[in-house]
């Protein structure tokens, strides 16, 4: 496991953008497994000022999002194929086709599963994973309890999420209940993990995943079996760290 400790926010997401673009540099047709929520966005802001500065071109890249809101289509702009589109892929060249997304409005779950899962096969498989932490200790939406063996499947969301997310509803009753998300097993077969926290409130479950027992019971944990993971947390989340 690789730690960057950066100094705030935006220095976090200079260099998550930094190794996401390096991994595109490096393989044009990388198949990038990408996050939603507050933690990557100052990435994929930073991803499109090094496209408009001609440094990165997503023109072969491939996305698979980890997960989305039952309920909720792309044209919901709490959705989380509205969040991408709105924060990343309209403003850069990739090529819709190579865009995909969990669709929210399946309401045959086993259907949607097993859709998703042939996605990502078919892509050839994860490059770079980019992974957020929930309060919990959530992956994906993979909530506690949740079996590492598991591929794409549909969740309850815990009082926690719902708790943590309710900032993007006009009220707590407005957040879905359910998501569909990608695996445990789906995310540690991506080749490289990007793991990204900020804040100080991501400290104590940061330091629980990484250096804690490795349970169900926080998902995160899990991580401490992939080979290639690289940690970038500010100084906050990665406060209880080793140096
Ligand atoms: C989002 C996702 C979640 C978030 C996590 C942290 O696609 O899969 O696991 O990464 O809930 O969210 P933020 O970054 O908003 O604190």
């Amino acid at each position: 496991m690789r730690f960057y400790r950066t100094r705030d926010y935006d220095d976090m997401s200079r260099k998550a953008a930094n190794i996401l673009a390096a991994q595109i540099i490096s393989k044009p047709r990388s198949v990038l497994g990408l996050a939603t929520g507050s933690s990557p966005l100052g990435a994929y802001r930073r991803l499109v000022e090094l496209y408009r500065a001609g440094d990165v071109d997503f023109s072969e890249a491939v996305t698979v999002n980890l997960d989305e809101y039952v309920g909720l289509g792309p044209d919901d702009s709490r959705s989380y194929s509205y969040y991408m589109f709105d924060s990343l892929f309209d403003h850069v060249n990739i090529d819709p086709a190579n865009i995909n997304m969990l669709n929210g409005l399946e309401t045959d779950e086993a259907r949607e599963s097993a859709r998703y899962d042939r996605v990502i096969e078919r892509s050839g498989g994860i490059d770079m994973q980019l992974l957020g932490i929930g309060p919990n200790g959530h992956i994906g939406f993979n909530e506690p309890g949740t079996s590492f063996e598991k591929d794409t499947h549909r969740v309850k969301l815990t009082e926690s999420t719902i708790e943590a997310n309710k900032r993007f509803f006009a009220s707590e009753d407005e957040v879905p209940r359910h998501a569909y998300t990608m695996g445990i097993r789906s995310i540690m077969r991506a080749r490289k993990i990007l793991f990204i926290a900020s804040g100080e409130h991501k400290a104590e479950i940061l330091h629980r995943s990484l250096f804690g027992p490795i349970t169900p019971q926080v998902p995160a944990s899990v991580l401490q079996l992939h080979s290639d993971v690289t940690v970038v947390g500010d100084e906050a989340a990665m406060s209880m760290i080793p140096t």
